[in-house]
């Protein structure tokens, strides 16, 4: 596949090596000074001290050389027609880099605009330099003007202890945030796709949820500031459709997991498998006869970029209907990490959901998407990266995810 090098590199590669040449030459002639002077020298002697030193230089040279290079998964190329510039707000978290991955693996530019809130630089930094990749260090409560196509909005802390920290920052970017790109996308004619959560349906008295629920959400309890962000969000894409033509999807997005998730946010799988590789106890809330469902980070990718594509705009439910109890969860990770963690019963937690799961009809029907990958492979990959995790940050190493491009 033809894959253009960036001028830059090329310019950059040219300097270096100018650089380079620069510095043997100084470095020969201050030798040269020292060793005429040296007169108990031989011929013989100076010509292999001089190789040596040349050949020292040579491999710093070499050295150098691959620090300034860059490698970069090999991308698509696509024509000016199909090429699209796309906006990721929260594209350094944990859905969103997935999905710049996929995005510029097919050949399209990418911008991700993200305050480091919850993600993490290194979470893209391996398309840093790369010429359809952009970055940039923004608020979203802040106004953006910026030329694009299609928006992925996705930025919002996600987990409760996240969303808890600051609800009234979460508020702000739910409500102000949403309100700025939403003013984007009309000024530039861009759609937009909301990720929204399956929390709109709040403590549901239907199960599953579909589309058509209404919910069942506290407006003034602890988790208000992000279900009540995230529905009043849904209302603006609506208004902004509405009165201003603007393109909307809805993604209502369910519990998803896999690598570069956050460690401590106190989610099931997470807690479970960062407990079962230090060897803790794995501590189930109630009996574990509680339900759970997630989809991998893959799949749910697939559903936006098929959501972001089609042409339905009523909101869509995206994740694995998938049920598994808690206790499940607890011993089929304790099995594939081995180890001998005990798995220990604590006291229920308060509000904890008995159930949770999509109805994913509507996905069905008009993305033609259903979850693809299985669970036991998800977990794997998952612990892979966990592992990696703990292992580096013994060592101060980084944990790089890089996109499996076999997958794409
Ligand atoms: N992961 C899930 O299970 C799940 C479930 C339902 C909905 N969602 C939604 O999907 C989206 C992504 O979730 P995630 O799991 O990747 O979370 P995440 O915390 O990893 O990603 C959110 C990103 O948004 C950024 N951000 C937060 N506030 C910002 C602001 N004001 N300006 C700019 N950037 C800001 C964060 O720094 C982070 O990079 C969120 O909108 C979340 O509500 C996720
Ligand atoms: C956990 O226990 C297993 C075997 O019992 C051992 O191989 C592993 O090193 C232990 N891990 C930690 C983090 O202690
Ligand atoms: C949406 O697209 C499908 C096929 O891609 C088509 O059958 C359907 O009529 C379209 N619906 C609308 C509302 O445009
Ligand atoms: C997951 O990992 C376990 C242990 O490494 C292995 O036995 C199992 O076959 C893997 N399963 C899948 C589906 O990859």
């Amino acid at each position: 596949m033809p894959y253009r090098i960036p001028i830059r590199m090329i310019q950059r590669k040219s300097k270096m090596l100018c650089f380079c040449a620069v510095t043997v030459l100084i470095f020969f002639g201050i030798y040269q000074t020292f060793t005429f002077a040296d007169s108990t020298r031989t011929p013989r002697a100076f010509g292999d001290d001089l190789e040596n030193e040349i050949k020292a230089i040579e491999s710093k040279i070499r050295i150098l050389e691959q620090k300034g290079s860059k490698k970069f998964p090999e991308v698509k190329f696509l024509t000016y027609k199909d090429r699209k510039r796309i906006l990721i707000t929260g594209g350094a978290g944990f859905v969103g880099s997935h999905l710049v991955d996929r995005l510029m693996m097919q050949g399209h530019e990418v911008t991700v605009v993200d305050n480091f809130f919850t993600g993490r630089k290194r979470n893209v930094e391996h398309w840093i330099g790369h010429e359809n990749f952009e970055l940039l260090h923004h608020d979203i409560v802040n106004p953006l003007y910026i030329e694009v196509d299609q928006i992925y909005h996705l930025a919002s802390p996600a987990s409760p202890p996240n969303y808890m920290y600051n609800p009234i920052k979460t508020l702000k970017t739910n409500t102000l945030g949403t309100i700025n790109m939403l003013g984007l996308a009309k000024r530039v004619r861009a759609r937009l796709l909301l990720a929204s959560t399956s929390e709109v349906y709040g403590d549901p008295e239907l199960h599953p949820q579909n589309e058509e629920y209404w919910g069942h959400v506290n407006p003034i309890g602890p988790r208000a500031c992000y279900d009540e962000g995230k529905r009043v969000a849904e209302t603006m894409c609506y208004a902004y459709e509405k009165q201003e033509n603007v393109e909307v999807r809805v993604a209502r997005i369910f519990n998803t997991f896999g690598p570069r998730m956050h460690m401590n946010d106190g989610r099931v799988v997470s807690n479970f498998i960062l407990q079962a590789l230090q060897n803790e106890s794995i501590t189930v809330y109630g009996e574990g006869e509680q339900t759970r469902s997630f989809q991998y980070v893959s799949d749910l990718v697939d559903g936006l970029m098929s959501l972001m594509n089609s042409n339905y705009s009523l909101p869509v439910n995206l994740g694995n209907p998938e049920e598994h109890t808690i206790m499940e969860f607890a011993r089929i990770i304790r099995s594939i990490v081995g180890g001998d963690s005990k798995i220990i019963k604590k006291t229920a937690m308060e509000d904890d959901p008995q159930r949770r799961k999509p109805d994913i009809t509507r996905a069905m029907k008009y993305l033609g998407w259903s979850p693809k990958v299985p669970l036991m492979v998800g977990i794997n990959k998952t612990i892979e990266y966990f592992q990696n995790e703990l292992r580096r940050s013994r060592h101060s190493e980084r944990n790089f995810h890089m996109p499996d491009t076999l997958q794409i």
